[in-house]
């Protein structure tokens, strides 16, 4: 009898235990019926507890062994608001599983087994603000599957599988504002992915495979103010890829394969405050470019094959609260004198270009390497030639097309001196264009812009000019009283030219005597003999 009564209780006591444990106890499930909060995480159950309270909002069913939800999973528990499923082995979410939640707003499937997201999925979340489905294995999104979910405004997806995004993919998201898909596979986004999101302003495609941006990836985002492209592969970005973003405030593009940028890739980003490029295989970074976008404060430039700054590169970086161009392979030589010149000491950013060339110069920061260093291999400008550009239709269509080629380095700077007398650069605008390859372009011609134009080239080391006149292009496209102006304004505009070239060229130092053959056009200037073999003359003679 004693034996029987101390061992009877604990036996009965263990079958009991296990039959709770069968039938799926919740007594383990810690819920309170003021709050109308249920915690039955980490309790091993292998199917969704049909004995909660049925006003439970949320409910915390991770880390569990949960592998299939089934329609009638949930519906009893119409007054959910969040539910977390996360850690669990989900794989099979059969249709209609979520019908009955109508109040949902969050919904946590991370951690789980899903391969693919079907259109019957997520049928009834109407109210569903915010889906967290990273860590799964999804591969494919059905047409329509958030057709459902029409206030869905985040979605979680990363580390998952996803290799292509497609028109249909995220059709009903009208009120979408966040999408995460980094740490997927994606090599391709196809047209019209983003046509039916037109409100969303972050996108999160960092770490993935893409290999180029086309033209026509991001079309419809027109409200996007941050596009995360860090960790793809990245080598090729097509011009206009931008422009179809112009709200576009964060631009990160760090760790790609990028070169240089296309021209005009960011003059519509007009609210641009931070450019990531770090980690990029750039040799060409777009200074002039950066030069009108007035609003960015973050540049992100280091660790990438930078060799050299031009001037203008100089106030680009000190317009720019924080710049980081560590670790390029400066190239401290010529080129870099008209930076140096402009360096004051006063910019955490002038601390930040540590010389990679010429070897004797390895290892010193350009700010401590003395100007001389710098001019050794100079080359003081060289017109090539300065004629009119017959490769173009010149006065019809009222344009007249020049070109001043120059040699030298760094590449020399053209001004052009029109009859007008005022000058055009390639910063200048106006009726007169200067590239910075010396193509010159005059529209809507006038009588008045017969006569001579002077080109100046000029660039740290020197200075040189050429005279060309338009008296030839003047007599076959003027009318005749017209031409008999323009020759007379072309012997007073000689003198007038003579004495502005005089005045304003006075680093002028050696002038080219031999006209390029067979152009009577080019009247190349002899104020001063050219020397044979004088050695290196600087504009500090
Ligand atoms: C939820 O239901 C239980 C049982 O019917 C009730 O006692 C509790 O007050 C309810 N909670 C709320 C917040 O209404
Ligand atoms: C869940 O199962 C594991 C493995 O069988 C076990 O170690 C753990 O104690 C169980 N947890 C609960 C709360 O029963
Ligand atoms: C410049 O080089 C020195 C010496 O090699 C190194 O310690 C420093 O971190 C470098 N600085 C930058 C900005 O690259
Ligand atoms: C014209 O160009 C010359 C040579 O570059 C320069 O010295 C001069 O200041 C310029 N004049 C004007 C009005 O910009």
């Amino acid at each position: 009898m004693e034996y029987i009564m101390s061992k009877r209780p604990p036996c009965v006591l263990m079958f009991l235990l296990v039959l709770l444990r069968v039938l799926g106890t919740t007594d383990a499930c810690d819920c309170s019926a003021s709050t109308t909060y249920c915690n039955c995480v980490g309790l091993n159950l292998t199917s969704v507890p049909q004995n909660l309270l049925t006003n439970t909002t949320r409910l915390f069913l991770k880390q569990n062994q949960i592998t299939t939800l089934s329609q009638s999973d949930f519906s009893r528990y119409r007054s959910l608001k969040s539910l977390d499923l996360a850690y669990n082995h989900i794989s099979v979410i059969n249709s209609q599983a979520f019908h009955h939640l109508s109040s949902l707003t969050a919904l946590w499937l991370i951690h789980n087994r899903l391969t693919s997201l079907r259109a019957d999925m997520f049928t009834g979340l109407v109210k569903l603000d915010t889906l967290f489905i990273y860590n799964n294995d999804i591969n494919d999104i059905q047409a329509g599957t958030f057709d459902s979910t029409p206030n869905l405004r985040s979605l979680y997806m990363y580390y998952n599988k996803l290799t292509t995004l497609r028109a249909d993919m995220f059709t009903g998201l009208g009120n979408f504002k966040g999408l995460y898909l980094n740490n997927n596979d994606i090599t391709d986004i196809q047209p019209g992915t983003f046509n039916q999101t037109p409100l969303l302003k972050n996108l999160f495609l960092n770490n993935n495979k893409l290999t180029s941006l086309k033209f026509d990836m991001f079309t419809g985002l027109g409200n996007v103010q941050g596009l995360t492209l860090d960790g793809n592969n990245i080598m090729n970005i097509q011009a206009r890829t931008f422009n179809s973003t112009p709200q576009l405030v964060n631009l990160n593009l760090e760790n790609n394969q990028i070169q240089s940028l296309p021209s005009n890739l960011l003059v519509n980003l007009l609210q641009l405050g931070s450019l990531k490029l770090s980690h990029n295989k750039m040799t060409m970074f777009p200074f002039e470019e950066l030069s009108d976008v007035q609003t960015i404060s973050f540049l992100y430039g280091h660790n990438n094959k930078l060799t050299t700054l031009p001037s203008m590169a100089y106030d680009v970086f000190s317009s720019i609260s924080y710049v980081n161009i560590e670790n390029n392979p400066w190239q401290c030589d010529c080129g870099m004198v008209p930076f140096k010149l402009k360096m004051t000491g006063s910019y955490p950013f002038e601390d930040q270009i540590n010389c990679s060339q010429p070897d004797h110069l390895t290892g010193l920061k350009l700010k401590n390497v003395k100007l001389e260093k710098l001019f050794s291999e100079c080359v003081e400008p060289t017109i090539v030639r300065f004629e009119r550009d017959d490769s173009k239709v010149s006065v019809q269509g009222g344009n007249l097309q020049l070109v001043c080629e120059a040699s030298g380095f760094p590449t020399p700077d053209i001004t052009v001196i029109p009859p007008s007398g005022l000058n055009a650069t390639a910063e200048s605008g106006g009726r007169i264009t200067v590239e910075v390859n010396g193509a010159i372009t005059i529209t809507r011609v006038t009588a008045a812009d017969a006569g001579l134009y002077v080109c100046i080239a000029s660039n740290p080391v020197g200075s040189t000019f050429a005279v060309f006149s338009t008296g030839v292009i003047s007599s076959r496209s003027f009318p005749l009283p017209v031409f008999a102006g323009s020759l007379c304004g072309a012997v007073v505009g000689t003198l007038l030219i003579v004495a502005i070239v005089l005045t304003i060229c006075k680093t002028c130092t050696r002038i080219r005597s031999e006209p390029p053959a067979a152009d009577p056009n080019v009247v190349l200037s002899t104020l001063m003999p050219q020397s044979q073999g004088e050695g290196s003359s600087t504009s500090d003679d």
